[in-house]
């Protein structure tokens, strides 16, 4: 008997759904080779979603509003264009792209390449990797809150922990090794570069977030988006803040990243050769709120699939006693602290507990006033 009368709709039913997609082990890619031309039902965003996008979607005319692109080709000399370029884009829009960062561009290619070779492994292989372990530092999954979200995403991910502990390469998936350890070398290099300009941006010496352990650590998620039947239907990743002091976000050509801005959402273009940076909410709770940690999104599209690696600079399951709140040397009697102190297994702990809601985690760490 249908306990609710209420067909497809009813909770029960919707869980056996969720269920039954989360130990198919083949996430939305196993959904779009079988064919699947309609969404499941637990894909579609619910009405009040729908509306409350739209009403931010519809920019003044004129006002064209733009990711601004910083060169790092001079940063071991005149730092201080960078310093500035990127101080403007943190305390603003809070996402900036780099070019002459330093990684080769047969890298970045690589990368993406082999994302999608992943993906597009034989089911019974990429299966192997499904997990939805917390302490696991390499697997394959979607939807990490699929439990706990209003909808699921067009989206699947592999995701490798691979500092501070080093990780056996022999744990990373064999089609995507090499250059998984290659890209890792790499970034964490770049990551230090941006700590150093962040610092200078924040009035601090270039070694202050450093010294904090915020390069100390990385993940690196390898996301998939598969074409989309109904595109409008759903998203490839709800609005969210990042759970991280910093991203460094390789995308590939399709485009469909957007952030929000005081004038609605606003693309961030693929530009070749270029790596998008973005503040995350722990440099945000540091900075005081100087540095902001802003909601981006990702579209779902006919168009597909689409690739992008993120890079997240936290201290993901290393095991640490230190506290993070505001920055001390920031502070003053104008400028008391707006966020209490947290340790990361806490920050962490939260977020992923309440899930990608449209709601920024960092509201539970304010002090109230
Ligand atoms: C993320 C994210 C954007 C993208 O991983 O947090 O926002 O383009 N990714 O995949
Ligand atoms: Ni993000």
């Amino acid at each position: 008997m249908d306990v609710a009368g209420a067909g497809s709709s009813t909770p029960h039913h919707r869980l056996d759904q969720l269920k039954a997609f989360d130990q198919s082990k083949a996430g939305v890619k196993g959904l779009v080779d079988a064919g699947v031309t309609k969404l499941p039902p637990f894909f579609i965003r619910p009405p009040e979603d729908l509306a409350a996008a739209d009403t931010l979607s519809h920019e003044p005319p004129g006002a064209h509003f733009r990711i601004p692109v910083i060169d790092l080709g001079d940063v071991a000399g005149d730092r201080s264009g960078a310093v500035a370029g990127v101080r403007q884009a943190a305390e603003t829009v809070g996402f900036f792209q780099v070019v002459n960062h330093g990684i080769p561009v047969t890298v970045l290619e690589e990368a993406l390449a082999a994302a999608r070779e992943f993906h597009e492994l034989a089911q019974e292989v990429k299966g192997e990797y499904y997990s939805r372990e917390l302490l696991k530092k390499v697997k394959y999954g979607s939807n990490f809150d699929l439990y706990q979200s209003k909808y699921a995403n067009w989206r699947d991910t592999l995701f490798c922990v691979m500092a501070p502990q080093p990780l056996d390469p022999q744990e990373v998936p064999s089609i995507i090794r090499d250059i998984t350890m290659e890209y890792s070398r790499q970034v964490q290099v770049l990551g230090r570069v941006l700590f150093g300009l962040l610092s200078e941006a924040l009035g601090l010496n270039t070694d202050h977030l450093e010294s904090m352990d915020c390069a100390k650590g990385h993940s690196i998620l390898f996301h998939y988006y598969p074409s989309c039947p109904e595109p409008e239907l759903t998203m490839g990743t709800t609005r969210h803040s990042d759970p991280d002091f910093l991203t460094i976000l390789l995308q590939d050509h399709i485009g469909g990243l957007q952030v929000l801005s005081h004038n609605g959402w606003v693309d961030v273009p693929p530009v070749p050769g270029a790596l998008v940076v973005n503040i995350g909410d722990l440099l945000q709770l540091m900075s005081n709120d100087r540095f902001k940690s802003v909601e981006h999104r990702v579209l779902a599209n006919h168009i597909g699939p689409r690739v992008s690696v993120a890079c997240f600079f936290t201290l993901h399951l290393h095991p640490t006693t230190r506290l993070y709140g505001p920055i001390k040397e920031l502070l003053s009697e104008d400028n008391p602290p707006v966020y209490r102190e947290t340790s990361l297994k806490d920050f962490i702990a939260y977020y992923d507990n309440k899930g990608l809601d449209g709601n920024s985690a960092l509201a539970h760490f304010m002090i109230p006033r």
